[in-house]
């Protein structure tokens, strides 16, 4: 691995005191939550410390950020944000609740694509809105889309009142065309669906993958619409609790001033996330080319120790999307390959009922500890 990446040694790790490394008992390996292993980027390190040393833990202010995050969509998401157009938020789903009880009734549907992000489910209910599934479709390889039919017939409802997309898509891996997005702006327009993106995941898209931020696309929709982004996947700091909402409508800028409360963030995420805008990039190349060997790895892992699970290596980020149906273990395979293999993976059942069967495993960390929650999940199959 790179060295700025650190060894992702078991021992070392195990003395984190995050959710990751305290919510199981010590003999787990675990790989259930979307985060990284890898040694934190120095630059980031450097932030925090400086502002730790300057005694400064307060709300953080904004003004760089905006420009932090500006100058990295430019360069590397190929997309021209206006500074003036990045709100700050304490993290991204923040952003998506707030923005849904500024622009939904009560009792209002939002459209989302399962299998997806399992607080997209939870959260929109505990905002009293309920969810309208337009799920993914699924060939006969195991590859995921967006199907329009699907995403039309839900769009069309009375009830709908807002499009919650996912892109990059967790836990599918895949990244949207051009083509799609035009399309799903097309869908919104015809039906006036508000749409908000999630594109938490884009600063992790791996080499084949040609990812279109939403608000870059050439369509009145995105003007109306708002999307959220973050340096917490990418760089894995989502500890220091710091996203972005951009967007260039002005209703949306008012609902995000209004909410100016409840969007503050703190001062380490704000300093964290404009270091690795800035100054992150070169970790953020060794990070991507190890999750590429990563995800080639698994596919071979797999193919030797568990041929009956299927899987597609994603297109983007660090997680890899598990049909373990042919093993028989049941709706939630992944109690099976904790019990038994003291693994722990995300419960497929989580990202709604299209998760039945299904598990995913994390690939965001060294290829040692990829093989041994493989040897973990073979094990737990051992008669
Ligand atoms: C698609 C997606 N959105 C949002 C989040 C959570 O982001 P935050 O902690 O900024 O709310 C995650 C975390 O894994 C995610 O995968």
């Amino acid at each position: 691995m790179d060295p700025m990446l650190g060894l992702c040694d078991l021992d070392q790790l195990r003395q984190r005191r995050s959710a990751k490394w305290r919510s199981f008992p010590s003999d787990v390996l675990p790989a259930f939550v979307a985060e990284m292993d890898f040694d934190v980027a120095e630059p980031i390190a450097a932030a925090v410390r400086e502002s730790m040393a300057a005694g400064d833990y307060g709300y953080g202010h904004i003004d760089e950020l905006g420009e932090a995050f500006a100058t990295f969509a430019a360069f590397r998401l190929g997309w021209n944000p206006d500074p003036a157009t990045v709100f700050v938020l304490p993290d991204v789903m923040t952003g998506i609740v707030e923005t849904l009880l500024a622009i939904t009734e009560p009792g209002a549907g939002v459209v989302v694509n399962p299998p997806v992000y399992p607080p997209f489910h939870f959260r929109v209910d505990l905002s009293g809105r309920q969810i309208i599934e337009a799920p993914l479709a699924r060939d006969e390889a195991g590859r995921y889309d967006l199907d329009l039919a699907v995403v039309e017939e839900a769009l069309s409802r009375p009830e709908t009142q807002a499009y919650l997309l996912c892109s990059p898509h967790n836990p599918s891996g895949r990244v949207w065309s051009s083509e799609q997005l035009l399309a799903v702006a097309e869908l919104c327009q015809r039906h006036q669906v508000p749409l908000l993106i999630d594109e938490i995941h884009a600063p992790l898209v791996l080499p084949g993958a040609t990812y279109v931020p939403f608000l870059s696309i050439d369509h009145e929709l995105a003007d109306q619409a708002i999307a959220f982004c973050s340096a917490t996947k990418g760089w894995n700091i989502p500890g220091l609790k710091c996203a972005v909402a951009v967007t260039r409508s002005p209703a949306l800028q008012a609902a995000m001033t209004e909410r100016w409360e409840a969007r503050l963030p703190g001062i380490l995420g704000v300093s964290g996330s404009i270091a690795a805008f800035n100054a992150g990039l070169p970790w953020l190349d060794a990070v991507i080319a190890q999750l590429d060997e990563n995800r080639i790895m698994l596919a071979s892992l797999l193919a030797a120790q568990l041929p009956g699970v299927g899987y597609v290596p994603p297109e983007a980020s660090f997680l890899a999307w598990l049909d373990c149906q042919a093993l028989g273990l049941g709706d939630n395979p992944a109690e099976t390959f904790l019990e038994r293999g003291r693994v722990a993976l995300g419960r497929g059942p989580d990202f709604g009922r299209q998760g039945a069967g299904f598990a995913r495993l994390t690939l965001g960390t060294s290829p040692d500890l990829i093989a041994a929650a493989v040897d973990r999940m073979a094990a737990a199959l051992a008669p």
